[in-house]
């Protein structure tokens, strides 16, 4: 298992996490830094992973950036961070992983995406604009790579109880939120499905957020 993100003492900490829970059982836990916006980075995170593991089963696009504000007041330069983050970090992820999952001939590919790649809602114009970008291309990809046996799946959740949200959303009643660990379920279902079974989209929702 490789974790990675940009700040090293948390991937740290969650790979000895990773390490404690799994005692004594199989696989090891790798923490790479990389910046998912740098092509140079993610391209030298997976030739670090293949060199420690010789493949690649399941690729998990969850880094995201959300900072609410209304279009009227969003710069160009914050519009540009939440594609580069949340859509073109997806992208050098797929693209990275997609020649060793072909040689496999097997490969599952969970890009984390949100209601509001969904549905437009207020103050997220950049963040929906990026999320959406990401289900249509990963529909697209899908189809792409359907004959080599790999599966795209995109979770959707609706607001859960991480940094971003409570951020973004001070004072909210947490109680209200998705638990982390919910989603973390979710995705694990949508990467270990058998060879038969493409499960494209999957939204989760708190149940006070039921709505259509
Ligand atoms: N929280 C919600 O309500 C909610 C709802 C729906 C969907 N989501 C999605 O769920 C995913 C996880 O979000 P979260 O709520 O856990 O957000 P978070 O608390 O802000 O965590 C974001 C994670 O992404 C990493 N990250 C950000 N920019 C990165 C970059 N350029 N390169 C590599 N890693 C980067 C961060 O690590 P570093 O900063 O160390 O790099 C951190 O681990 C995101 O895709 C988000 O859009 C969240």
């Amino acid at each position: 298992m490789v974790l990675a993100a940009r700040s090293v003492s948390e991937i740290e900490s969650a790979a000895a996490e990773v390490r404690q829970r799994r005692a004594g059982g199989a696989g090891g836990v790798l923490a790479i830094a990389c910046d998912v916006t740098s092509e140079a980075q993610v391209a030298a995170m997976i030739e670090r992973t293949i060199a420690e593991y010789g493949r690649i089963d399941v690729l998990v696009n969850n880094a995201g950036y959300s900072k609410q504000c209304p279009i009227a007041d969003l710069s160009v330069e914050e519009l540009r961070l939440a594609l580069d983050v949340n859509l073109v970090g997806t992208f050098l992820c797929c693209k990275a992983v997609l020649p060793t999952m072909k040689r496999q001939g097997s490969g599952r590919i969970v890009n984390v995406v949100s209601g509001a790649g969904k549905r437009g809602s207020l103050r997220r114009g950049a963040y929906a604009a990026a999320k959406f970008g990401v289900i249509g291309f990963s529909q697209c990809l899908q189809l792409e790579v359907k004959p080599d046996g790999i599966g795209v799946c995109c979770v959707c959740p609706g607001p859960v109880d991480t940094l971003m949200r409570t951020t973004n959303n001070p004072g909210e009643d947490r109680r209200t939120l998705l638990p982390p660990e919910e989603i973390a379920e979710v995705i694990v279902f949508a990467a270990t499905r058998g060879p038969l079974t493409v499960i494209p989209e999957i939204e989760v929702r708190p149940r006070g957020f039921v709505a259509f």
